[in-house]
């Protein structure tokens, strides 16, 4: 039996069958360090689901429970040292529902005595504009949950993932011999963007593995920046032919409110608000200083991955 010393720490993921969770089970079970260091719980609702069968496969342990139950949530995370937490807004796409589950999450975490919980967070947005930006509530929800989880004085650190990747492919359509783009964006905006399945797990295993950069601030999950142009680049260096950029007039958008937004927080803000260059150059240093992994995803690398 390991000493106490060199005793495994214990870490439930939450959305451990999903994209972002996923992603962290990977990062920490391809970690040479934190490998050893961690043992690693994943939730999910039922256990049977070939997701969740399929990371018992890999060695992890997974318990049923339910973020809408915070008595589910205590028992789950019992024994646990650190917590990762995740909800999906779109599953009822309800700011009230998310900002629920969120402090269930909270309180749960605050009950069992979690030393860290790392919580996916995004910026608030309705505040960082003024106002002016106020539909955005999958990213206001996230971020009333960081206040809250502030408010109790939690051992905290909020992994802000960016734009992910995958949200483009559909915006890139062949036409004729050739391939184009269109987008709200002008052609230069700086976009920062993730591609979640490598890269998100790396910085919440910057988290656990370096707290005392993390703990209390903002870690901003971002492969890196890109434009609408390099994203055509990508596209052209992957496929051969050529992709022109058509940038959509904003008067010209149908879509919902909440996705208006969103566009308009890329589009005026840059997705993070302002300043969010250096935050993200931090955040690369922090998951670069705790090492295991070989550098950060491209849009390129991306779209040859899904095969376009
Ligand atoms: N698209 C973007 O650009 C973007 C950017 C930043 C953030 N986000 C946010 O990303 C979030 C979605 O994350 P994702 O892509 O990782 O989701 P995902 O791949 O759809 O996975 C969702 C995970 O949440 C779990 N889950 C859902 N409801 C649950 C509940 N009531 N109790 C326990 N577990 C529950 C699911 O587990 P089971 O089904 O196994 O129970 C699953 O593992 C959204 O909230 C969205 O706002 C998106």
């Amino acid at each position: 039996m390991l000493s106490t010393s060199t005793m495994a720490k214990l870490i439930t993921v939450f959305g451990a069958t999903g994209n972002q969770g996923g992603s962290v089970v990977r990062a920490i079970l391809s970690h040479p360090e934190l490998s050893e260091s961690w043992k690693i719980r994943g939730i999910t609702r039922n256990p049977n689901k070939p997701d969740a069968r399929a990371m018992i496969g890999r060695g992890v342990e997974m318990v049923q429970a339910d973020l809408n139950s915070r008595t589910s949530i205590i028992e789950a995370i019992k024994g646990s040292n650190a917590v990762f937490g995740v909800t999906n807004y779109w599953e009822k796409a309800s700011l009230e529902h998310e900002v629920m589950q969120g402090k269930n999450l909270a309180d749960a975490s605050k009950e069992a005595g979690i030393e860290h919980l790392i919580w996916s967070s995004l910026p608030y947005v309705s505040k960082i504009t003024n106002g002016k930006l106020h539909n955005l509530h999958h990213f206001d929800s996230k971020a009333i949950v960081e206040e809250y989880i502030t408010s109790l004085s939690l051992p905290a650190s909020f992994v802000l993932p960016a734009y992910f990747m995958s949200n483009i492919p559909s915006s890139i359509r062949p036409s004729g011999s050739q391939y184009s783009l269109s987008w709200l964006f002008r052609p230069t905006t700086q976009i920062p963007m993730l591609d979640v399945p490598t890269d998100f797990g790396k910085f919440v295993a910057s988290c656990l593995a370096n707290p005392s950069a993390t703990l209390g601030k903002h870690t901003f999950a971002a492969s890196g920046w890109f434009t609408p142009l390099d994203v055509c680049k990508a596209v052209e260096n992957c496929t051969g032919a050529k992709c022109e950029y058509h940038e959509i007039p904003i008067e010209a958008y149908q879509g919902s409110k909440e996705l208006f937004d969103n566009l308009m927080m890329i589009h005026e803000y840059e997705y993070y608000g302002p300043n969010a260059q250096e935050g993200v150059k931090r955040s690369h240093e922090v998951v670069e200083k705790v090492g295991g992994c070989e550098g950060f995803g491209t849009f390129e690398r991306f779209l040859k991955e899904i095969g376009i």
